[in-house]
């Protein structure tokens, strides 16, 4: 990234000045909270979170919920709606139900509810918009937040493993458009996430483990105490026993939260995007199974790949690849998948990922648990070894 910053203001200084150049900056509060059963009653966290205009205007929430989630917890609705009366909280109308997955990304629908219910009850951008959810709906809702009043405040509430571990933390939104996976989005800061361990125990059994493997992903690269600890706790993990699932998820989080804050660039403007640790390949994978692999199995699958493949570039031990392999597989995902099979597709990943990314391919390997770097090296050779070893482990012929 400096490098990039570097090579960038050595061209400027070729450039025309401009007539007039003032610095702008913006500087953010990046809030997550943890904690249980949101909207009972008696707590008073989600009231504090909430900035009264003055002193006889109450705030003015819209809450919009992922309907599966809705579904899975049949109270949920009347909770929020006691809660906000409870504390006085202005609810534009009941909670808005909206279809969960991927769907609410596919096209502009759940975009629009939201903008119709901000217009509908005449809100102002200090006013916020709630979002509880699976990370999709968070994506769909906050790109509705942000573009609406050019940003109205929006508050994150994730509902899966994988969205509290990963992506609902962090401050990107965004839908699909033109076939494209997040085509159109923005980078907006959120005004709080909230983690509400209570709404992970009615996640469908994939769901659950998806979150575990961007935990593992990240430990690989970043943090060898971590990568220990879930090692330790992979039995506990693997029988979703929430103690150990509530600190998989603190810690991943945390990690992500301070790769966006202190990483030197969180809206992403160079061409690398260090978190991304065999992402290529899985990026590709789910394409190629038609999304029949879901994002978590696919990670599983690409941090195997790049993790051999650090032991091909001669930079991993193959006892260490040997221990990230394992832990995978004690969580509870498989490391093969018959795409896998279709080595030149899969290996389009690398194009594909350097094409969104700009600039020169970079991507992320391993020396140690813990110890990621970037290299802009890759051959298909090491690709192919590390899929052969993929294929004796799982016993493919
Ligand atoms: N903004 C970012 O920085 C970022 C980062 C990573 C991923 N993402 C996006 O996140 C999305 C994936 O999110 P996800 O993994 O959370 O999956 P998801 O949102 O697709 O949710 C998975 C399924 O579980 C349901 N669900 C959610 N919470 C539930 C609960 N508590 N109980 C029962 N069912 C529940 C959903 O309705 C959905 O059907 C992708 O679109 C991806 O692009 C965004
Ligand atoms: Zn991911």
């Amino acid at each position: 990234v400096d490098l990039q910053v570097e090579t960038e203001k050595k061209q400027a200084s070729h450039a025309i000045q401009p007539d007039i150049v003032e610095e702008i900056r913006v500087s953010f509060a990046h809030r997550i909270f943890f904690t249980s059963n949101l909207f009972q009653k008696q707590s008073p966290l989600f009231h504090s979170l909430l900035v009264r205009e003055a002193p006889h205007a109450p705030a003015q929430v819209v809450v919009v919920i992922d309907r599966n989630v809705a579904e899975a917890n049949p109270g949920l609705c009347a909770s929020v709606d006691r809660y906000c009366r409870e504390w006085s909280i202005a609810l534009a109308g009941e909670p808005l139900l909206v279809q969960g997955g991927e769907t609410a990304k596919n096209d502009r629908e759940v975009v629009e509810q939201v903008h119709r219910v901000i217009s509908d009850h005449g809100l102002s951008r200090h006013a916020y918009v709630v979002a509880i959810g699976g990370g999709a709906v968070l994506d769909a809702v906050g790109y509705a937040a942000a573009t609406a009043h050019r940003g109205v405040r929006h508050i994150r509430v994730p509902t899966t493993t994988l969205s509290q571990a990963d992506g609902g933390v962090g401050v990107k939104n965004g839908i699909n458009a033109f076939g494209k996976k997040n085509f159109l989005g923005t980078f907006a800061p959120p005004w709080a996430v909230v983690c509400d361990s209570a709404f992970l125990s009615t996640l469908p059994e994939r769901e659950r483990r998806a979150g575990f493997v961007e935990a593992v992903k990240v430990a690989l690269i970043r943090d060898a105490s971590f990568f220990e600890w879930i090692e330790n706790a992979a039995d506990d993990l693997a029988r979703f026993e929430m103690s150990a699932v509530e600190e998989l998820v603190r810690r991943s989080a945390r990690l992500h939260v301070e790769h966006i804050s202190r990483g030197g660039d969180p809206f992403e403007h160079g061409s690398a995007r260090p978190l991304d640790f065999g992402h290529w390949s899985a990026h590709k994978l789910e394409q190629m199974s038609a999304f029949r692999i879901s994002h978590g199995e696919a990670v599983a699958i690409g941090a195997a790949i790049d993790t051999l493949v650090s032991v091909e570039a001669g930079h991993l031990g193959a006892e260490d690849a040997d221990r990230v392999l394992r832990l995978l597989e004690r969580l509870g995902f498989s490391l093969w998948a018959e795409e896998l099979s279709r080595e030149k597709e899969l290996a389009g990943g690398l194009e594909e990922f350097r094409e969104h990314l700009g600039g020169e391919l970079t991507i992320t390997l391993v020396r140690a648990p813990g110890a990621g770097f970037e290299t802009h090296e890759m051959r298909a050779e090491w690709v192919r070894r590390a899929l052969e070893i993929l294929r004796e482990r799982a016993h493919v012929p």
